[in-house]
Formats: C-alpha cells, structure tokens, sequence
C-alpha cells in the first residue's frame, strides 16, 4: 500500500518536472574572435558503377526514352576516397551521398553532387566535409563549393577543383583528382 503511494507520488513528481525539460530554450551571445585555419586536401575518388561491388547505384530515374544518365537520374554513392589514382591505391576515406542528372540539355552532362566527404584515417579520421555543387562534365578542372563540415571541419567552408584522372564512358566508371581547400576553425 505504502509503495504504492511512493509509487504514485513519484510519477506525479515525473510528471510535475518533466515540462521543465521541454521548455523552449534561446540564448544569443556574441562569440570572442577565432582564428580561421587553412586546411588543403589532395586524394582521388573513385565512383566506380560497374562490377559485383559498385560504389555508385541507379536509385531512381525518369520514365521516359533516353540515355542511361538522361536528365532526373538519381544515384546513391558510397565511394572510396583514396591517396593515389590507382584503385589499389590506400583509402583514406569515403564519400557518401548522392548525385542527380541535373541538366535538360543531353549534350552538357551535369551532376549535381550532395555528399559527406568522411576521412577515415590520419590527423582527420572521424572529421567530414559536405559538398553541395553542381559538376558540369567540362571544362577539364571545374570548382565544386564545400558547404560545412563535421569533427575538424566543423563550419567548414571551401572548394575543391577536380579533374577526371580516368573515365570509362562505357561503364561509366571514373576517377576523380580532388584539391580542396577548406577554411574552417
Ligand atoms: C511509363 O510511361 C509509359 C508511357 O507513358 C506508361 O505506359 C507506363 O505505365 C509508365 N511506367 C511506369 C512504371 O510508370
Ligand atoms: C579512426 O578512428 C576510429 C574511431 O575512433 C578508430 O577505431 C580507428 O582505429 C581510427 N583509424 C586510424 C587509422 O587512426
Ligand atoms: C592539384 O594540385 C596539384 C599540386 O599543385 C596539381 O599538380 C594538380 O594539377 C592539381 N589538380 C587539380 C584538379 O586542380
Ligand atoms: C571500359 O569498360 C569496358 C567494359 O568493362 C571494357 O571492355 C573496356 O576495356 C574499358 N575501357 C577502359 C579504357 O578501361
């Protein structure tokens, strides 16, 4: 009996503070200074669709006639980021993410590319930036805009220029050269 009264004037207690939790919170100050680093980036991508183990997959595409890559394609990517252009080449990282075929114009392929750059070891394993940009297929060296970052790369902000290092246009397979340069705290 009595436990069941501790019992009761305990959920009532619960009860009675649990709003307290949910009670909207705001305060604005006015953060010191920080200085900004520079960080510099250099590794290769591979977006690799052919074979029993792609890093990049069809997800969804447009009913309609046209290419394999026709405006409105969707795909979902889990792509090694690596130190040189060979697929033996050591991994540092991967991006994850997705890119859509975002021009209506079939002879000027474009992507527009949103991915979690994650590195996975040195001085960065476990940090990420975040890509937001459109990748047009030419010029040879385009300029992609990094958005924000996680880890080491918290309130990142940047770009990187690529280029192609490999392109097979029968699969679709290709390695990308990335320099980013990042500015973050
Ligand atoms: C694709 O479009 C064709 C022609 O408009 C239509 O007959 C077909 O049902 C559509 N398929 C799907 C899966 O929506
Ligand atoms: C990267 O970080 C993870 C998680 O903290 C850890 O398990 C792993 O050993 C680290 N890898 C390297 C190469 O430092
Ligand atoms: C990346 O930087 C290296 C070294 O400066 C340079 O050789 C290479 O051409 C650059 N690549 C791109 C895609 O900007
Ligand atoms: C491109 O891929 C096709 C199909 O796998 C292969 O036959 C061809 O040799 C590849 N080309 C290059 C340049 O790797």
């Amino acid at each position: 009996m009595e436990r069941r009264i501790l019992f009761a004037s305990a959920m009532i207690f619960l009860l009675a503070i649990a709003p307290v939790y949910a009670q909207y919170y705001s305060k604005t100050v006015t953060p010191r200074p920080r200085r900004e680093k520079m960080t510099r980036l250099h590794f290769f991508l591979h977006d690799i669709l052919s074979g029993q183990n792609p890093s990049a997959v069809m997800i969804a595409r447009p009913n309609i006639t046209g290419s394999a890559i026709s405006f409105g394609t969707l795909f979902a990517i889990d792509d090694p980021l690596t130190v040189g252009p060979q697929p033996t080449s050591k991994t540092i990282g991967n991006a994850q993410g997705m890119y859509v075929s975002s021009s209506r114009d079939p002879a000027m392929f474009t992507a527009v590319m949103y991915a979690d750059f994650a590195f996975t070891s040195g001085r960065f394993n476990g940090s990420s930036f975040s890509l937001f940009s459109r990748n047009p297929s030419s010029p040879p060296v385009r300029e992609l805009a990094i958005v924000g970052g996680r880890g080491k790369f918290r309130m990142a902000t940047g770009f990187a220029l690529i280029r192609n290092s490999f392109l097979n246009f029968t699969t679709g397979d290709t390695i990308v050269e990335f320099n980013v340069t990042l500015y973050h705290y």
